[in-house]
């Protein structure tokens, strides 16, 4: 497997950082497609890309979202697609997900107002094992998330499709499961992939069923949230507020209301970011996999859509 080449056909990356990754685990990154190339680090790559490499296998997704992919007529139905799963990602995802929970916990925005009013706000709040945060996807990320927040004391539970044991979390599954796993939850941070089935999830139905006044932190994708539903529920203060990470269209279109909502707090989609040097050791560990005939890990299932 050594010096196998593979294609990295990805926009908007600092290709100098991810050539010398590859090169430091003995693999070498190409932009040109051709014959026996079997592997591709892809991310919104330029038209023609799959036609130039009519021997590609295993196409490694620069992110762990691919609905993109899945939906792009031009993927070979041969190849099979691998989701990024890498330590870096994992990390940056669960700090922003502490950051956004545990800063809704203290409510430091209501202290930042108070600042700027040059009120002095002695607040209460509860300890962390008294407030309820649920995870919504327990995969890779949700599940780093779950028990980082786990390992901060607060009360947490999971929510997957199928049934899942995590120590010290309170774990849910499926449409059964689900109504159980929202009742009074005051965090809900979505982790969940975008597929038919959970597109629109976060919702007045959803909200509903949370404790008054609860927060939403949705670092998943803009296609989980019903925007109108989201800003109705903050006005009625069915929620107290909202930390989104991602929006329906990105960048948020100047004149939005979410720019200068003063309970929607935005970061552009940056809540994690992949390490080149701990996606490729990741990457060339699959490819020893995929290279001794074993199943790959984070392999996507076509039809589940994930
Ligand atoms: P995984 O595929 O590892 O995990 C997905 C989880 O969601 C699994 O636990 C799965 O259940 C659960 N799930 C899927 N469909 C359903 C359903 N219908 N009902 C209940 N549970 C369901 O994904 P990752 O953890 O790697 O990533 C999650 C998402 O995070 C990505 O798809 C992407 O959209 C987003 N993301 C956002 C980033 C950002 O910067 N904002 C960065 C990276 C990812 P089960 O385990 O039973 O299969
Ligand atoms: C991803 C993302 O899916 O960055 O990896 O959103």
């Amino acid at each position: 497997m050594t010096g196998e080449r593979i294609l990295f056909a990805v926009a908007e990356a600092d290709v100098a950082a991810w050539d010398r990754a590859f090169r430091k685990v003995g693999l070498t990154l190409t932009r040109e497609g051709g014959a026996g190339i079997r592997y591709g680090l892809i991310w919104k790559p330029p038209a023609g890309t799959y036609a130039a490499a009519p021997d590609l296998q295993v196409i490694f997704s620069l992110g762990a979202g691919v609905e993109r992919l899945l939906g792009d007529p031009a993927v070979p139905t041969r190849t099979t697609i691998v989701k990024m799963a890498e330590p870096g990602m994992t990390q940056t995802m669960v700090q922003h997900v502490l950051w956004q929970v545990i800063g809704h916990h203290r409510r430091f925005w209501e202290l930042a107002e108070a600042q700027r009013e040059a009120r002095w706000l002695d607040q209460l709040y509860p300890p962390p094992w008294r407030r309820k945060v649920g995870v919504l996807g327990l995969g890779a990320l949700g599940s780093a998330a779950a028990m980082a927040l786990r390992d901060f004391s607060f009360d947490v539970r999971g929510w997957s499709r199928n049934a899942k044991t995590i120590d010290g979390v309170a774990c849910f599954a499926g449409h059964d499961g689900f109504d159980d796993f929202l009742d009074g939850l005051e965090i809900v941070v979505c982790l969940l992939p975008l597929t038919p089935e959970t597109t629109g999830i976060l919702n007045a139905d959803l909200f509903r069923r949370l404790a008054p006044g609860a927060t939403l932190v949705n670092v998943a994708r803009g296609g989980h949230l019903n925007e109108a539903d989201l800003l109705e529920a903050l006005a009625g203060q069915q929620l107290a507020a909202a930390s989104l990470d991602v929006t329906g269209t990105e960048p948020l279109p100047e004149g939005h209301p979410f720019w200068r909502h003063p309970r929607i707090f935005m970061t552009p989609h940056n809540a994690a970011d992949i390490d080149p040097e701990t996606a490729a050791v990741a990457i060339a560990r699959q490819i020893a996999r995929h290279a001794a005939g074993e199943a790959l890990e984070h392999a996507v299932d076509r039809m589940r859509g994930y």
